[in-house]
């Protein structure tokens, strides 16, 4: 029997951990996968993904730049891929037809309340950002019962268009960075700005007493947001090593029907494996 083949698709895509990952995943577990790194098309992805499946490819990951048309091109939707209008998992149901998830929302919220005992019921919650990664998370963070949800962005308009896309039982609200106000109990950074070196202009005094923060970036030093989080009080400064990890492992149990153990493969990663 050949190993069923996965891959991870992206570009650029040669500094993706997801080959790494997968395999620690593979071997603990005893399954019978190979899992690769390949760069995709920028035109013709469509076209690119048929031919993986069809040549019997049994699953793909999908990162920058092609979440949104790997949705597109789904012909059935997990709610949370719906809602997040970005795919980052596919693989071909009994039919044969295309399925597409979304496993970013549930690696951060199994980051934050399995590995790190940050509860989400009930919190305060403020999300920084109103861009993809955002929309990734919110239906999985919804579903968690926060007390509130706030988000706050440098465009206001894209944070106010998202808390009326998802109006629903928990209260949404949306704020520019200057009308901040606090406190909140759990603060996430879903902004771009990490990667520039850059930190939104938050107002001081945001957190609550024992507040967590969570970049979802991740880097092998603190992120300008963590500092930030860091000089304000906050108990907890969190990065996105555990969600990238997290996510990994929801796919791997959409596709194999077992989650595997997270924790030695963060403790790789953390370690600088690479
Ligand atoms: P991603 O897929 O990473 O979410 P995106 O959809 O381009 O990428 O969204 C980037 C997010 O980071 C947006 O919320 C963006 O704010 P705008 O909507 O105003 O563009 C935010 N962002 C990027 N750089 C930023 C910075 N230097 N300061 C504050 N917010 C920033």
């Amino acid at each position: 029997m050949p190993h069923d083949r996965y891959a991870v698709v992206g570009n650029p895509i040669s500094h993706s951990k997801s080959p790494l990952i997968h395999q620690a995943f593979a071997r603990q577990t005893g399954e019978q996968l190979t899992y690769e790194r390949l760069e995709g098309p920028l035109e013709g992805f469509a076209d690119w993904v048929t031919a993986f499946f069809d040549q019997g490819g049994a699953g793909l990951n999908v990162t920058v730049p092609f979440k949104q048309q790997a949705w597109e091109l789904a012909q059935v939707h997990s709610e949370r891929a719906a809602t997040a209008a970005a795919v980052n998992t596919l693989y071909r149901d009994q039919n044969g037809r295309l399925v597409g998830d979304n496993t970013d929302g549930a690696g951060l919220v199994r980051d934050l309340t399995h590995n790190h005992g940050v509860s989400l019921a009930g919190a305060r919650i403020l999300l920084l950002g109103a861009g993809g990664a955002v929309r990734g998370v919110l239906t999985p963070l919804l579903a968690q019962a926060p007390a509130s949800l706030t988000i706050a962005n440098r465009t206001p308009a894209k944070a106010e268009a998202l808390c009326s896309e998802f109006a629903g039982k928990v209260p949404l609200h949306h704020r520019s960075f200057a009308e901040l106000v606090g406190p909140f109990d759990l603060i996430i950074n879903g902004t771009s700005a990490s990667l520039q070196g850059d930190l939104p202009p938050l107002p001081e005094g945001l957190l609550a007493p024992g507040a967590s923060a969570y970049d979802m970036m991740y880097s092998q030093n603190i992120t300008p947001f963590n500092q930030w989080a860091k000089a304000q009080g906050a108990a907890k400064t969190l990065d996105g090593l555990g969600m990238l990890v997290e996510q990994a492992a929801e796919s791997f149990r959409l596709w194999r029907g077992r989650l595997p153990d997270t924790a030695p493969v963060i403790a790789r990663l953390r370690a600088g494996e690479t």
